[in-house]
């Protein structure tokens, strides 16, 4: 993240990226011109700066050369469907933050898009890492929680219609965060206990702002009631008991804990996927539900499209394709002579581990 002053962006000329607020929300976006009129109504609402987002799909494109040109098409439809999704996210949620304004029709239609593209590029969304933009924003892991309730939502079979839901209740299950005050909300660091006890506040805030106000249907309020309740009956707020817990909710709180722990933070670096799903193991029983995990598991795509690795007979390379529910066997393009490794037909070779850096 950048940060970029308005002063520095001339008139005329056509903005090369996505310029946010300090919450994430899209305040000019990518491609608009800047004019007189335009920099005058940004200072008129005390706009003069803007966070820039210069990691992002990077990471994905610098690969780009090495992945087929059917590979990069799914890539780029995948990420027009998720920038849209964020773009109508961040912007209701900062709307309702600061005008109590909300349109559900907006939050219906992008959860319903999202159901239809994850039904058309399902492995596009799991094999790719760079979709997860690594970075601060609180609104984009309520974006990457609904991904990921689709995704168990479909393992576990659910018709449209509960796919919509269950997409629709992780967009909204940190709504209560948008009553927390930013110093908590966005400190980079941990958090003190008494920041932390307002924090744990989100989920009985959000429950009254979609039952009460925004008058949701019970279960999605119950999933930002209820998501970061546990097995073990050691949860918040309610320390209930599992069974009185919603399916979506307990779905949310799989979904909330790996997104959590897969993504960057300013503080922490993320965890890749295999690490993560060792993780999951270890906290299911006492804070997950076990069925459900493993149902999630399933869907963990291990080597993402652009992981480095090492193979078994000493070659790197990059992860260039994968095969649909076989997650340890995905075609590798070695650096050195460019040669496709196939692991579904060569069975001798396997990755023996994931390179963390360029060397
Ligand atoms: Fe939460």
């Amino acid at each position: 993240m950048k940060k970029l002053y308005l002063s520095q962006i001339e008139n005329g000329s056509p903005i090369s990226h996505d310029l946010y607020n300090s919450h994430g929300a899209i305040l000019v976006p990518k491609g608009k011109i800047m004019t007189p009129k335009l920099r005058e109504q940004l200072l008129r609402n005390n706009i003069d700066s803007f966070s820039v987002d210069i990691t992002g799909y990077e990471q994905v494109e610098d690969h780009y050369e090495h992945f087929d040109e059917s590979v990069i098409r799914e890539i780029e439809a995948v990420k027009k469907v998720y920038n849209d999704s964020f773009a109508a996210l961040s912007s209701e949620l900062e709307t309702f933050k600061r005008h109590q304004h909300f349109s559900k029709a907006t939050m219906r239609e992008t959860a319903k898009e999202l159901v239809e593209s994850i039904g058309k590029y399902k492995h596009v969304y799991l094999g790719l890492e760079g979709i997860r933009r690594k970075d601060v924003y609180t609104y984009i892991h309520s974006l990457d929680v609904a991904i990921f309730m689709i995704v168990l939502g479909k393992t576990l079979t659910m018709n449209k219609n509960d796919l919509e839901q269950a997409a629709l209740a992780g967009l909204l299950h940190d709504i209560g965060k948008t009553a927390i005050d930013d110093s908590i909300l966005l400190k980079p660091a941990k958090l003190s206990f008494s920041e932390m006890e307002t924090m744990k506040k989100h989920s009985e805030i959000g429950y009254d702002i979609l039952k009460n106000k925004l008058h949701y249907p019970e279960f999605v309020a119950r999933v930002a009631l209820e998501h970061h309740e546990r097995v073990d009956m050691q949860g918040y707020p309610r320390k209930l008991n599992w069974d009185h817990i919603h399916l979506f909710s307990k779905m949310a709180a799989i979904c909330d804990v790996y997104d959590a722990i897969t993504a960057e933070r300013i503080y922490k670096r993320a965890m890749l996927p295999h690490d993560a799903i060792e993780y999951l193991m270890t906290i299911v029983g006492t804070h997950l539900d076990q069925a459900l995990t493993t149902q999630f598991i399933r869907n963990i795509v291990v080597y993402p499209l652009g992981t480095r690795v090492r193979l078994n007979s000493g070659e790197i390379g990059i992860v260039v394709r994968l095969h649909d529910g076989y997650p340890t066997r995905p075609v590798v393009k070695c650096i050195e002579n460019r040669a496709l490794r196939d692991l579904m037909i060569d069975h001798t070779i396997f990755v023996d581990q994931v390179c963390y850096s360029e060397n």
